[in-house]
């Protein structure tokens, strides 16, 4: 796993002064889609507490047409309710499930949590079956806790 390896590229990305935020979680995105051989979409979705949805704020892999994502729809929808991580081994076995991408065989969510509120998720769609572990979960929460840093 080049999950060790990927931490300092990831914090030397976020604290990057002289991008904006936006770009700098693209480049996240990409980092992990590009390095990761079964991360085959990756994205940081934020929510309106107000509006109750999610928004794509940015992305690595194909474009998707769920750029807003009520909450309780789909795996994103469920964990901005949830607060907690969602792995899907086998996206067909959801019945709650948005599909992007006819090639997509399962997915992860992890909430993102500032000041203790979710606040948004980092999502990856994977074309192969049943690839995520508990390594992946953790790896995944660091991620967002040094995005969180950042916000
Ligand atoms: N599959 C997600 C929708 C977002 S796409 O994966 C980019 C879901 O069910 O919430």
């Amino acid at each position: 796993m080049p999950f060790k390896s990927l931490r300092p590229k990831i914090k030397t990305i976020l604290t990057n002064q002289q991008e904006t935020t936006k770009q700098r979680l693209t480049e996240v995105c990409e980092l992990l889609q590009s390095t990761i051989q079964y991360y085959d979409w990756v994205g940081f979705y934020f929510a309106n507490h107000e509006a109750k949805t999610l928004h794509l704020e940015a992305f690595a892999g194909e474009p998707t047409d769920h750029v807003v994502i009520p909450f309780g729809k789909g795996i994103c929808g469920q964990v901005a309710e949830s607060n907690e991580n969602f792995v899907v081994a086998d996206v067909k076995a959801q019945t709650n499930y948005i599909a992007c991408s006819l090639h997509v065989k399962a997915e992860i969510v992890i909430p993102l949590f500032k000041d203790g509120k979710n606040i948004g998720q980092i999502d990856i769609d994977s074309n192969t079956e049943n690839p995520f572990s508990t390594e992946d979960e953790r790896f995944l929460e660091w991620v967002n806790e040094q995005v969180a840093t950042v916000l």
